[in-house]
């Protein structure tokens, strides 16, 4: 059966999660491979409302089994939160989550890290969620991060590297943040007993994915963040640490491009973004008020309003060509039903010269638009897409010309009844 590989093509919080939750249903696996609890996915299956930060939103289907591969960080606790959550609102979690020992921890050095790098930055800090994200993964490539291993390996061999770790750490907290280090002791205690709860799901997913594979199971590899957030192809230095990226998915929980049947990036209508950083098309008016009220767009980790603008044709056409996507879904069309007008940026305008590839740097560029007339009427209630008005069809075909590749998804609403599809996909 065939592989989806699901990507975010903007700067994330492009509706993944209810995606991710649309398609798991028709595979049998659904993994994560990068980022950690600085995600948020929601999902709203009738009336509830669940927002998933590290495990994959598939875990909401029954009999779907889902994994945490060795590309994500995991705060232990935020982990176990989670299913705690899960398991009390009636989601059976027993032998249906498998994470990677080759995961790195997150522990809480990295958090007050993040945090006391983000002040002393001032007014150029990156917005980081502070979740210690950034710090953990430094620790891994300066191969001195641990491992889920170590968290539910050998306790001496954990207890000395811990011990290791916080020294070092603490002089770098203490010396150079002026700050107060952690206490190793009760760090110590405190991660022994997350280890107690966690070793059940650890395991090697290397072998894990690719026994399965060969008896025929298909996967859904599913994204965190966005292409733009990628600390290679993103708008660096505002970006995560990790890959988002179609690459990420390879080295994140060790498969091969061989896996790969079809890619399906993700995009909204418009266009958000979270955290500082440039924003070609943000709107920083009325129009983008509207927007964020009317897209309820605040993030669902850290509650943060998102900034809004219309949407960036070079940067999804950039997406697709780094992902090498195949088709995209489009999500929270509804949100554009009122406007009279709207716009799509077709290229940008940076000092004398007019653009219209994405460039490294996107500071100063100014975006040009072309206008749409809009449709004006409501399609949160259409729930086919031949019945979607005309306006709303030329505004989609519109942008798969611009991206270059066709539409296969759309959505017009958080419930799960409000997506369907365009183009049928694997
Ligand atoms: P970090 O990943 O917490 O280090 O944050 C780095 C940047 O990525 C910040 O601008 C965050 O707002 C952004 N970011 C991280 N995770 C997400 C996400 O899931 N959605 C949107 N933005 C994110």
């Amino acid at each position: 059966m065939a592989n989806v590989f699901l990507i975010g093509a903007q700067w994330g919080d492009e509706g993944k999660g209810k995606i991710v939750d649309f398609l798991s249903s028709k595979k049998d696996i659904i993994v994560r491979f990068q980022g950690g609890n600085n995600a948020g996915h929601t999902v709203n299956i009738e009336e509830k409302k669940f927002v998933l930060h590290l495990i994959p939103s598939g875990i909401l289907h029954k009999n779907k089994i889902c994994v945490i591969g060795c590309g994500v960080v995991i705060d232990p606790k935020a982990l176990l939160d989670e299913i705690d959550e899960l398991t009390q609102r009636g989601i059976d979690i027993n032998n249906r989550l498998k994470v990677s020992a080759r995961a790195h921890v997150i522990f809480p050095y990295h958090k007050i890290l993040d945090n006391v790098k983000e002040k002393k930055r001032g007014s150029d800090m990156i917005g980081t969620t502070c979740r210690g994200i950034g710090p953990a993964y430094v620790d891994k490539a300066m191969r001195m991060g641990l491992r889920m291993h170590d968290l539910v390996g050998d306790k001496e061999i954990f207890y000395k590297k811990l011990k290791q770790n916080i020294k070092e750490k603490n002089v770098l907290l203490e010396k150079v943040f002026e700050t107060e280090g952690v206490d190793f002791e009760s760090v110590y205690k405190e991660y022994i007993e997350y280890a107690e709860k966690l070793r059940k799901y650890v395991c090697d997913v290397v072998s894990y994915i690719h026994n399965n594979a060969e008896e025929e199971k298909s996967f859904l590899f599913e994204g965190a963040q966005g292409t733009l957030l990628d600390v290679d192809f993103g708008t660096y230095p505002y970006v995560t640490s990790s890959h988002p990226t179609i690459g990420g998915t390879f080295t994140g929980c060790g498969v091969s491009p061989k896996y790969v049947d079809n890619v399906l990036g993700i995009a909204k209508a418009y266009t958000t973004r979270v955290g500082k950083g440039p924003f070609v098309t943000e709107l920083n008016d009325e129009i983008g008020k509207n927007l964020q009220e009317k897209g309820r767009e605040f993030g669902a980790t850290t509650g943060r309003p998102r900034r809004c603008g219309w949407f960036d044709a070079l940067a999804v056409r950039y997406a697709v060509r780094v992902n090498g996507i195949d088709s995209l879904a489009i999500t929270k069309l509804d949100i554009l039903d009122g406007f009279k007008e709207i716009k799509i940026c077709t290229s940008y305008k940076c000092g004398d010269k007019v653009i219209d590839q994405f460039p490294v740097d996107v500071t100063n560029c100014i975006p040009q638009y072309e206008t749409i007339e809009g449709w004006n009427s409501p399609t949160d209630n259409i729930r086919d897409y031949k019945d979607l008005p005309e306006k709303a069809v030329k505004y989609i075909n519109r942008l798969s010309e611009l991206t270059g590749v066709k539409i296969s998804i759309v959505s017009v609403g958080a419930k799960r009844q409000q997506t369907f599809f365009k183009d049928m996909i694997l």
